[in-house]
């Protein structure tokens, strides 16, 4: 091993420092780099010369990139960038959550979960922090998994997952939204964020990581449907059963941000979260995106 690493936190995730991303990492170092993705699933990689030409490159090592289908919320200079930018109040309206205003809050998801073809991973650089909040939360499917009894596991053999697309998070059933009050700039359809409507997809509740081969537990509330062919009760009942076990906290990992940090991680095996950030805080963060290559769900 020559890339050194250590623990991100107690429960998740590898850490690199001093890593300089002006400099290309040679064969062996790919392959480690590669190698870390896939066992960790989340990498934190912090050092010199964090800027984006160096972060599209950094992010060619592990995979094709995608550009967002969204060209407002590309960077202008570079397509391959994506710019979250709490100050955009278009693709972050204010919204209402245990009583406070906050913008750019987003619930448990993967990307593209109600597609059949999540991508494979993404990375986010820190380039404008606020003074607080503004966090980054990961979990684990594949740890929540290995946590679950064996009867449980028996039980969630063979059973298809069914994700549909949505913008009006009062519609999403397994996203808590008792605290949450809309926004007035918060979208109720596809076409109000310029997105396209998509087919619910279906998935493998345990799906197996096509590269890792570890099984992951499948879900996220957001999006999240329904069991196929299952009584309503009983899908609705398993579903919260399982939502409460993969959003326990020792599966999931917060990542509060310096400046320059980066963080890949496998989007077929973790989940990601954002508390947000008060109205009117800066909060810039630049993201590639690694495409997916294989095909997980189904459209239905
Ligand atoms: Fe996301």
């Amino acid at each position: 091993m020559t890339i050194q690493h250590s623990a991100l936190s107690d429960q998740l995730g590898a850490l690199i420092e001093s890593f300089d991303f002006a400099r290309e990492p040679n064969a062996a170092e790919r392959d480690e780099l590669y190698q870390l993705w896939l066992e960790h699933g989340l990498l934190l990689i912090r050092g010199a010369n964090a800027n984006p030409q160096n972060q599209i490159r950094f992010s060619r090592l592990f995979g094709e990139l995608e550009e967002h289908p969204l060209k407002n919320i590309r960077s202008g200079e570079f397509p391959e960038l994506m710019e979250l930018n709490s100050e955009d109040t278009r693709t972050s309206p204010v919204s209402q959550w245990d009583g406070e205003d906050w913008v750019g809050r987003l619930g448990w998801h993967k990307d593209l979960i109600y597609t059949g073809k999540p991508n494979r991973g993404a990375i986010l650089r820190a380039v404008h922090l606020p003074e607080e909040d503004g966090q980054t939360g990961y979990g684990d499917q594949a740890k929540a998994y290995d946590a679950l009894s064996d009867g449980m596991k028996a039980r969630l053999e063979g059973l298809k997952v069914i994700y549909g697309f949505e913008v009006n998070l009062y519609r999403m059933p397994f996203l808590d939204t008792s605290n949450y009050v809309a926004g007035p700039g918060a979208p109720d359809k596809p076409s109000d964020i310029g997105f396209p409507d998509f087919p619910d997809s279906r998935y493998p509740l345990v799906l197996e990581h096509p590269e890792s081969r570890r099984k992951i537990l499948n879900i996220c509330p957001m999006f999240l449907v329904g069991i196929e062919g299952m009584d309503k009760s009983e899908s609705d009942a398993l579903l919260t059963e399982l939502v409460a076990h993969v959003t326990r906290p020792e599966f999931c990992y917060q990542h509060q941000w310096q400046a320059g940090d980066m963080i890949l991680w496998d989007n077929w095996r973790f989940m990601h979260s954002a508390p947000g950030v008060k109205p009117g805080a800066k909060r810039l963060i630049h993201r590639t995106t690694i495409l997916g290559d294989r095909v997980l769900g189904e459209s239905v």
